[in-house]
């Protein structure tokens, strides 16, 4: 993927007190506690029992084609995304669509269908926690033989195997919010980065659920599944940019807001982090930071506790200090923060070695790495989730396959 830095301060934090919320799942309208629920060490020890390289493996394989947007491969990615979700028992949705894309060689150029896949396990309908990836892969040329292996097959990968383990638990347990997976189309440029030749599908599906009504409430939109709207009145629309183009307009005027649930997207997982020198995960939203830093700390009291793979570990993946002033990089969350959901981008930065280039591919994936990615990422989950993984649903019917 390609992406610019474009300097931003990010002020949201500036708003006044907030009030009167979309009247989605209001008895939930609690604030968060992290220390409240922060997982025991043994509930930690139970979610990397969890883990299961040759489960994430399995899923991870059939994604480890060329699947340019539009081609048989990429369908039969879709599909294996579709199924992988079904066979757990989620509500699985596509947001079709055609948009036209630059021309970039005789192969490449006019209109191309787009698909956007949506897993849901949601109790009530209500509000979500999102973890969010693009499936397909960049297109170089026609000859070209890039898979994007870490761009990002390894990510969604890590998506599905999260919920393959957590099913059972979100089955059994009084869960609230609920958990849904945004596997995005069309991430790449295809020619150069722009406003247009980018995020086809995340651009596609925040602007689609903006303006669909939510079947819980016709008042509320579907993007309320996980933001949360309020009304403010005094923000300096020149506070909040993204280069020249201000934060959605209407999102503005309609009072979207954000407080609580959250858009994680992960990209470029795969190679090795933690190492000096290494690329690593950056603290990029100030409006986030906390729930940010809980990942962080996931990752410090897993190692802490012995219960991640050895590896060299100079540095955390996942760096807690902010580093708002840095600016930030485009990519699927970009879409939905301008309409006011709270984001994280969950990318190591610098971008990695491999990156775009034709040695992103299996060999390129550091197995160690993923291996406590997914330990990671998983706890952060169930964390966040309030799962409790000790209370282990042995009796619920077998997961997958
Ligand atoms: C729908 O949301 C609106 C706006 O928050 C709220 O005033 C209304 O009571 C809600 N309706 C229902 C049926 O919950
Ligand atoms: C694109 O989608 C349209 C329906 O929207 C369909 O008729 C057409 O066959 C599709 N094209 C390709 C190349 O799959």
């Amino acid at each position: 993927m390609e992406r610019e830095v474009s300097a931003l301060l990010f002020c949201l934090l500036l708003l006044p007190p907030l009030s009167s919320l979309c009247g989605l799942s209001q008895q939930r309208e609690r604030i968060r506690d992290a220390k409240e629920r922060e997982l025991t060490d043994a509930e930690l020890e139970a979610i990397v029992d969890l883990n299961d390289i040759d489960r994430f493996d399995e899923y991870l394989q059939p994604m480890l084609v060329r699947r340019v947007s539009g081609s048989a491969a990429h369908a039969a990615v879709r599909q294996h995304i579709i199924d992988s979700l079904e066979s757990l028992g989620w509500t699985v949705e596509t947001d079709d669509f055609v948009d036209a894309i630059p021309e970039v060689d005789d192969e490449m150029q006019g209109t191309l269908n787009f698909s956007n896949v949506i897993g849901t396990w949601n109790r009530d309908g209500g509000r979500n926690l999102v973890l969010g990836c693009h499936y397909e892969s960049k297109y170089f040329s026609a000859t070209s033989g890039f898979m994007g292996a870490t761009d990002s097959a390894v990510s969604c990968a890590i998506l599905i195997d999260i919920a393959a383990s957590l099913t059972p638990f979100l089955q059994e347990q009084q869960i609230e919010t609920g958990l849904q997976l945004m596997f995005f189309d069309g991430e790449e440029a295809f020619l150069r980065w722009s406003s247009e030749d980018s995020l086809y599908g995340s651009r596609h599906l925040a602007q689609l659920w903006q303006d669909t009504p939510h079947p819980l409430n016709d008042s509320c939109t579907m993007l309320d599944s996980i933001v949360r709207r309020r009304h403010f009145h005094a923000i300096p629309p020149h506070l909040v940019f993204r280069g020249e183009k201000k934060l959605d307009e209407a999102g503005i005027q309609r009072g979207i807001f954000v407080p609580q649930e959250l858009l994680v997207v992960l990209d470029l997982f795969g190679t090795e982090l933690g190492c000096s020198g290494c690329t690593r995960v950056l603290n990029f939203f100030e409006i986030t930071s906390e729930t940010y830093q809980e990942i962080s700390t996931v990752e410090s009291r897993l190692e802490f506790l012995g219960l991640l793979e050895p590896h060299q570990n100079d540095r955390t993946y996942f760096h807690p200090d902010p580093m708002f002033a840095e600016g930030f990089l485009e990519d699927d969350h970009i879409p939905f923060w301008e309409r006011g959901v709270k984001v994280i981008h969950g990318m190591p930065f610098p971008y990695p070695p491999v990156w775009h280039k034709e040695t992103d591919n299996a060999d390129a994936i550091h197995w160690v790495t993923v291996e406590n990615l997914l330990r990671i990422l998983r706890g952060f989950t169930a964390q966040y989730l309030g799962i409790q993984p000790l209370s282990s649903p042995e009796s619920s019917p077998p997961l997958f396959k």
